[in-house]
């Protein structure tokens, strides 16, 4: 199963400062060397976390292929379509949201859809839509024509973090069900929301024979925030005594 790694939530915190650091881009050269599969990153409307500046330059400099993650607007097929990112994965996107809050309403966007999507499929860029594991929300992403379909793993990873593990197995059943579908379709098959060190084994585990990637952001980041703290500090500590010398 391969790692897609979503640098957004880097650019979130340098956008608390309006400032240089950290940089997006080079936590995308980081984790492609530290093996990742893919980058992924998700230019919302509102620009705020993730710049256009951002998503060229790691077109640029990045050798493993890039996922951005966008909403279906005529300006985001602009951007996609100039920059030709490797894949384009539609997420549905409200402005007041804290984070994607459950997938594309594939169904409801159907004629839409079918519409926006050849450009794009006819720039040889993958299409991907970010979907809940439900039948017909799986069915009509065929009906579009897209490549692929990522699976909003949100609610399993809430229900797991909650301690519900009958329902998170129910949720992963629910999963796989979706899978199996997607593949029987056709349609590659990625998954991702909320994964953490603690509630991916499971996951991975019942998954394994059907899901070829996670996407995988916040965790990761929070997770390197509080493992480089403490050389963080040492680090200042040193520069201070640089001075005092
Ligand atoms: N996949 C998609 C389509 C997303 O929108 C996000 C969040 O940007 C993720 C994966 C990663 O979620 P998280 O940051 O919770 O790991």
């Amino acid at each position: 199963m391969r790692l897609g790694v979503n640098i957004d939530h880097v650019a979130t915190l340098r956008q608390a400062r309006r400032t240089f650091e950290p940089s997006p881009v080079f936590a995308a050269l980081i984790a492609q060397q530290a093996g990742a599969h893919q980058i992924t990153l998700h230019l919302r409307e509102d620009r705020r976390h993730i710049q256009d500046e951002d998503l060229r330059l790691i077109k640029k400099l990045i050798k493993i292929p890039i996922n951005l993650e966008m909403a279906p607007t005529e300006e985001m097929k602009n951007i996609a379509l100039e920059v030709k990112p490797n894949r384009v994965t539609l997420v549905p996107e409200r402005r007041e949201e804290i984070t994607t809050e459950g997938g594309l309403d594939v169904v409801r966007l159907e004629s839409f859809l079918k519409d926006y999507l050849k450009e794009i499929k006819l720039a040889n860029i993958e299409v991907s839509l970010f979907v809940e594991p439900e039948e017909e929300q799986i069915a009509a992403s065929k009906t579009v024509g897209a490549d692929a379909v990522e699976l909003h793993t949100g609610r399993y990873a809430n229900l797991w973090n909650e301690h519900k593990k009958e329902q998170a197995r129910e949720e992963l059943e629910r999963l796989k069900k979706a899978s199996l579908l997607a593949k029987e379709l056709g349609l590659r098959v990625y998954a991702g929301h909320g994964l953490t060190y603690h509630n991916v084994a499971d996951l991975v585990r019942e998954l394994k024979d059907y899901v070829e990637e996670l996407n995988v952001g916040h965790s990761i980041v929070s997770n390197a925030v509080l493992f480089g703290f403490e050389r963080a500090v040492k680090e200042f500590i040193e520069r201070i005594k640089e001075g005092l010398l």
